[in-house]
């Protein structure tokens, strides 16, 4: 395989691990709030950040790459309210998003077809976790300050499976 791309898939895969960390960090943060239903919201999206890294782990072992497993970055989950948590894993997602699309351009370029089939469930992926985000925000806004509506959407989102 390409140089360029292996070394991009290597670094995903330490994105995606810090991606599961971060929903971690969100999830304890609504433990800690007494919102069981968003801590396991998030709770199940770190698991599939696990699943995003494994995809990409097991991609360039089976093309005889190797794979780097570097050290995960500490998260700050330190939030004001739900709000900013459900602001700040939105942002992250853009940023995967970017990430995965430099990683899309890099195999056009290297010409490496079969990178860029496996790249495309990513960008379905992505497209679906920026809806989810964003739709958590604006249920999020559409609770406000109302501390009833906020347990009733707490119930909601805590029906989330993996
Ligand atoms: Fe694996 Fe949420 O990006």
């Amino acid at each position: 395989m390409n140089k360029n791309v292996v070394e991009l898939l290597n670094a995903q895969v330490n994105k995606e691990f810090f991606s599961a960390y971060l929903y971690l960090g969100i999830s304890k943060y609504f433990t800690k709030e007494n919102l069981p239903g968003f801590a396991s919201w998030y709770r199940v999206q770190a698991q599939e950040e696990q699943e995003h890294a494994m995809k990409i782990y097991d991609y360039l072992l089976d093309n005889d790459e190797d794979v780097r497993l570097s050290q995960i970055a500490q998260v700050d989950v330190n939030f004001d309210s739900a709000l900013e948590a459900a602001k700040d894993a939105d942002k992250h997602e853009h940023y995967i998003t970017g990430e995965i699309v430099k990683i899309m351009d890099a195999a056009v370029e290297a010409k490496d077809y079969s990178t860029q089939l496996f790249l495309d469930w990513f960008i379905t992926e992505q497209a679906e976790e920026e809806r989810n985000s964003k739709d958590m925000i604006a249920k999020i806004e559409m609770v406000g300050c109302d501390k009833k509506s906020l347990y009733l959407l707490d119930k909601e989102v805590g029906s989330r499976k993996s």
